[in-house]
């Protein structure tokens, strides 16, 4: 597959390099590796309030011919892996249901408009389906891959980088947990503060807020209608089982919001006021989940599958996952 080369997430003084996978956990490990680097514990929680946009500028990164030198250096190399059938429908909720370059990208190939809703339009006229079909299109063909579908096990170089640690999206605060016991030159005040952050529901809940909102700023021109995007990124949050699926969009609630970035605070806190009248256990915000990601694969075609098998092959054999899409089973 043709994509661009690794890039790692650094702190020398910790000595802990960590491989950039989008869609598979990069957020969390990019906001642990600067929460590392920073000065001060009081500053450790901002860096978890980051959005993607933010977290993914640069900063604390290295690639390229840099790569070897930080390797022999580091103590920790670690890296984050994902389902790929799950990391697919994120990447297809997240960049394509939504705004952004990608989604005009692929609308553009397939000489697709905008989605209509009623009157009005927002986002692209693409399916889950045709998605699909792309990614494998990219691949067969060798055309550029964005990094947000490729494996991860290219994307990390597992075949020439040695990892001391490999974690699962699916139970990442526990492989977070994990890299903070085996990292160096961490103070037990840097720890606990950067436990509670990492597990801090508002933190989460914000940072894809204001990613939203980054997105949709860039994006305007292709919703007009702010309360359709409020209402696509609801949707959004009951399929990540943020929010519980029983919960509808509260329409008077968001339509006090210009939807700027400086009303991201307010946003989350509207938003986490709302889930409060019917939270979600852990075990249904998973069952949640995984209602929405077995419906989006039950009418793929099978040929789909099959193709999708062999592009993410060495995900699946290398990491352990089930090459068949997941599927839910009803307790009815
Ligand atoms: C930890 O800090 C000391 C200096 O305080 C440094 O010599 C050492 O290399 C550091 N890093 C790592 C990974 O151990
Ligand atoms: C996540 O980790 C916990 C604690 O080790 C374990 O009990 C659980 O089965 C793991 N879940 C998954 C999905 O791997
Ligand atoms: C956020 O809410 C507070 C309290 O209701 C209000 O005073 C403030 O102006 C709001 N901020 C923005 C940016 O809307």
């Amino acid at each position: 597959i043709k994509a661009r080369t690794p890039v790692f997430f650094y702190s020398k003084y910790n000595g802990l390099l960590a491989c950039k996978s989008p869609k598979a956990g990069s957020t969390l490990l990019g906001a642990l590796v600067r929460a590392l680097t920073r000065k001060s514990d009081n500053e450790v929680f901002d860096m978890f309030l980051l959005g993607r946009n933010e977290i993914h500028n640069g900063l604390n990164e290295v690639f390229g011919p840099m790569t070897a030198k930080v390797i022999k250096e580091s103590a920790l190399t670690v890296m984050v892996t994902r389902d790929p059938f799950s990391r697919l429908y994120s990447t297809f909720i997240d960049k394509y249901f939504l705004l952004g370059r990608l989604g005009r990208e692929i609308a553009t190939h397939l000489k697709r408009g905008f989605k209509e809703e009623n009157e009005d339009y927002c986002g692209y006229d693409v399916t889950f389906q045709e998605f699909l079909d792309y990614v494998v299109y990219l691949a067969e063909n060798m055309v550029e891959m964005n990094e947000h579908m490729v494996p991860v096990a290219q994307l990390c170089d597992v075949c020439n980088i040695k990892y001391d640690l490999v974690c699962r999206q699916e139970n990442l605060t526990q492989g977070a947990e994990e890299v903070l016991r085996l990292t160096n030159n961490v103070t037990s005040s840097r720890l606990d503060a950067m436990r509670k952050s990492m597990t801090s529901k508002y933190a989460s809940v914000f940072t894809l807020v204001s990613s939203h909102l980054f997105d949709y700023n860039n994006n305007r021109q292709d919703c007009p209608n702010k309360m359709i995007f409020m209402a696509k990124m609801w949707k959004t949050f009951a399929i990540q089982g943020l929010v519980n699926s029983g919960l509808d969009f509260p329409e008077h609630i968001f339509s006090q919001f210009s939807f700027v970035a400086r009303e991201a605070h307010n946003i989350t806190s509207a938003i986490l006021q709302v889930t409060k009248s019917k939270p979600l256990s852990k075990v249904n915000r998973r069952l949640q989940r995984l209602k929405f990601l077995s419906e989006a694969y039950r009418d793929i075609r099978w040929q789909t599958i099959a193709k999708l098998q062999k592009v993410y092959y060495l995900d699946f054999l290398l990491f352990g996952y089930s090459k068949l899409p997941p599927t839910y089973y009803s307790e009815r």
